[in-house]
């Protein structure tokens, strides 16, 4: 996800899920940006080993650059190269990329053969249902992907006038995972482990791509593996959580800037905090601070006032509905 999936944040992934996660993608990268000279020698930095198996998605309209984009990947070292079909922002799109392709598919499939003979390692792509709801062209552009030699399709259910409204559509995706001859991977509002098991029933598709569930759970995977195993899904204590903000502290201050590490670690604070109680004065007193230490120190000293650093979020749930927790200072100075 652009702006969300950094390396540092894909380590966290991998951190809370471990091998849960079956791979991890990057944020879309021009195909112009990255052929780039300059750009080329920052690719290494791009993704750190304990990401593999790491996917490196890229996105443009021009077939040469992204047969040389995507060789620059592989010579990064990253285990597979995936195509972008489904981003609708209007300058990607206005320029015929992401889900620009959506509505030139003699194009897409131009690239689609450059790409692949360019390059030895798998080269994947992620498409929507469609450009709108007129045009649901998805098992076309199946056809297309496969006799690419391209090894895998990934289907976010929206068309790209859909943006991120209503709901992702399932039924599309069932459709492709019984037609398909390489596996196909579905996308679109799975927020819980019983959402994907859920998923995976009612398509028997190959896998289930997980997104915005993965910002404020970065545990997700694990969660996911243990439905589909019959175990009761993990589900951390606030102390498991403080640890593993905590080396995400230490991945964004070795990956970013100094100014820019405190910024990042804030959003992340400030979307897992979320239903705690005394939250809003927590996400308040955070925001305060510009050191990541002390934000960190906060925290911890706001969960053990509230008796929850051994607590999982069920345990909180439970007293929050039994009004166990103790008054929130913001209330006792209203
Ligand atoms: C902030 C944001 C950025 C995204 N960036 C990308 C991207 O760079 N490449 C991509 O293939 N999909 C991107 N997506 C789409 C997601 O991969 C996913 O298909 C979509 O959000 C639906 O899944 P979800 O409900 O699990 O989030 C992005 C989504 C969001 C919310």
């Amino acid at each position: 996800m652009s702006g969300v999936t950094d390396s540092p944040f894909r380590r966290l992934v991998k951190r809370c899920s471990g091998d849960s996660v079956g791979l991890l993608v990057s944020e879309f990268i021009s195909i112009e940006g990255l052929t780039r000279k300059i750009m080329r020698s920052q690719i290494r930095m791009m993704f750190h080993p304990e990401e593999r198996p790491v996917s490196i998605q890229i996105f443009g309209s021009d077939a040469d650059l992204m047969a040389e984009a995507a060789k620059i990947v592989e010579d990064s070292g990253a285990e597979m190269v995936d195509i972008n079909c489904g981003c609708p922002a209007p300058k990607v799109v206005k320029r015929g990329g992401g889900a620009g392709l959506l509505q030139n598919l003699p194009r897409l499939e131009n690239i689609l053969e450059k790409t692949v003979s360019a390059v030895s390692i798998p080269v994947t792509v992620k498409i929507r249902n469609g450009w709108c709801s007129e045009s649901l062209n998805a098992m076309e552009t199946l056809k297309i992907v496969e006799g690419s030699g391209a090894q895998s399709l990934a289907v976010h259910g929206r068309t790209r006038i859909q943006l991120y409204r209503g709901e992702a559509d399932w039924n599309i995706i069932g459709e492709l995972a019984s037609e398909a001859s390489i596996p196909i991977i579905g996308s679109g509002d799975v927020l819980t482990a019983a959402d994907a098991r859920g998923r995976f029933e009612q398509t028997g598709c190959s896998g289930v791509m997980i997104g915005r569930g993965a910002i404020t759970n970065p545990w997700i995977f694990r969660q996911i593996v243990d439905e589909m195993e019959g175990r009761e899904a993990f589900d951390p204590t606030w102390r498991e959580k403080i640890d593993a903000i905590e080396a995400y502290r230490g991945m964004l201050l070795d990956f970013y800037p100094e100014k820019v590490a405190p910024g990042r670690l804030k959003m992340m604070l400030s979307r897992l905090i979320k239903g705690i109680p005394g939250a809003a004065d927590i996400r308040r007193d955070c925001m305060r601070t510009h050191d990541p230490f002390e934000m960190l120190e906060l925290l911890t000293a706001h969960c053990d006032r509230f008796g929850i650093l051994d607590m999982d979020s069920a345990g909180i749930t439970e007293r929050l509905r039994r009004r166990e927790f103790p008054v929130p200072s913001s209330a006792q100075a209203a």
